[in-house]
């Protein structure tokens, strides 16, 4: 059985499917592998470690006769055509749970990084334009008593949401379904998307992208952010209408934002260069050593269980 894995993972994953006598191959290029390189490597494999930087839509998915199962080394999995393979009876696998804490933490300390301008202030520092205490130097904003509005309550959402608490904050939340225990645990309360956007001081971001949450946040909801609000993304990029929360960032209409992920990614809008009232990060919500050998780890499981004829742990 031949196992692909579209870029340089951490060894535990080609140890584990060397050691059930697989033959394994890796794209060996410090930059993702592109459609023509993907077709031409993945063609004759029986099961594939994918990266979401890797699109695995109609065209590429025909051209894989012999996979048994996409693993893609995230959670997320929009970059996979799943209804498709499910179609051509290929598993698709994702990695839920490993990476919760891991990237609850990128969003606590995006929403820390937004509060207290840390970028800014840094940046300040470097120049040596500190010159002394002063009572108005960069002041920030407090997280007692403030109000969160978590996005997506699943996994990430609640984890995190469990962190800011311990700040002393409020929590509501929008999610497609109740989170009972959630509610009970942090004492959230379950509103409607334009009820949160407008009651909360700080919102965070943790909803998968698909067709239902494309530009969920857009020009007409987004107006009606309090002037203070900071809003921080670790989910997908897409979710957020980028062109014009960048339009209220310029504008001064809310606090700041803290970025993850991008609409474009990797390309970012270069607009987001210039403003002070960012925080920028290189979609790094689930990277520890930790999380990232468990990823791997996970990831190889599923193939090693779908090509020995047994259940994938984590199905899409
Ligand atoms: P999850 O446990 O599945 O949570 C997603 C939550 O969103 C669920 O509570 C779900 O509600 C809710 N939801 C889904 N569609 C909705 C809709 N249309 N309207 C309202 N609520 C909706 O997923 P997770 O593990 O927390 O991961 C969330 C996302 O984070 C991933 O999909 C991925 O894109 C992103 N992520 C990013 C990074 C990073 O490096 N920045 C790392 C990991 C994950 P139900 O419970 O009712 O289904
Ligand atoms: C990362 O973005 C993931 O979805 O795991």
């Amino acid at each position: 059985m031949k196992v692909f894995i579209t870029r340089k993972i951490q060894p535990i994953g080609k140890e584990l499917l060397l050691k059930e006598g697989f033959e394994v191959s890796v794209f060996n290029k410090n930059r993702p592998i592109t459609k023509d390189e993907l077709l031409k490597k993945a063609k004759n494999a029986d099961a594939i470690i994918s990266l979401l930087t890797e699109k695995f839509d109609k065209e590429v998915i025909d051209q894989l006769p012999n996979c048994k199962i996409i693993a893609n080394f995230a959670v997320g999995y929009n970059n996979i055509d799943v209804e498709y393979a499910m179609k051509k009876g290929i598993v698709v696998t994702n990695t839920p749970d490993v990476l919760t804490e891991a990237t609850a933490e990128t969003a606590v300390s995006l929403i820390l990084a937004c509060a207290k301008r840390i970028p800014e202030v840094d940046k300040f520092v470097r120049e040596n334009k500190f010159t002394g205490w002063e009572p108005e130097l960069f002041l920030g904003i407090e997280l007692k008593n403030k109000t969160v509005g978590i996005i997506g309550a699943g996994r990430i959402g609640q984890e995190t949401a469990k962190r800011i608490k311990s700040f002393g904050t409020k929590i509501v939340y929008f999610n497609r379904t109740k989170k009972n225990e959630f509610e009970k645990e942090v004492g959230a309360k379950k509103v409607s998307l334009n009820t949160l956007l407008k009651v909360s001081d700080i919102i965070s971001i943790h909803l998968p992208l698909n067709s239902k949450t494309h530009f969920l946040l857009n020009e007409e909801n987004m107006n009606q952010l309090k002037p203070t609000a900071i809003i921080v993304n670790t989910a997908r990029g897409e979710i957020v209408d980028e062109k014009y929360l960048i339009k209220m960032l310029q504008k001064k209409k809310i606090f700041s934002a803290g970025f993850d992920v991008y609409e474009n990614e990797p390309i970012l809008n270069p607009k987001l260069f210039n403003l002070n009232n960012v925080v920028l990060l290189p979609h790094i919500g689930s990277a520890t050593n930790e999380t990232r050998t468990a990823i791997a780890k996970l990831a190889t499981q599923n193939v090693i269980q779908v090509l020995k004829g047994k259940k994938p742990i984590t199905p899409v």
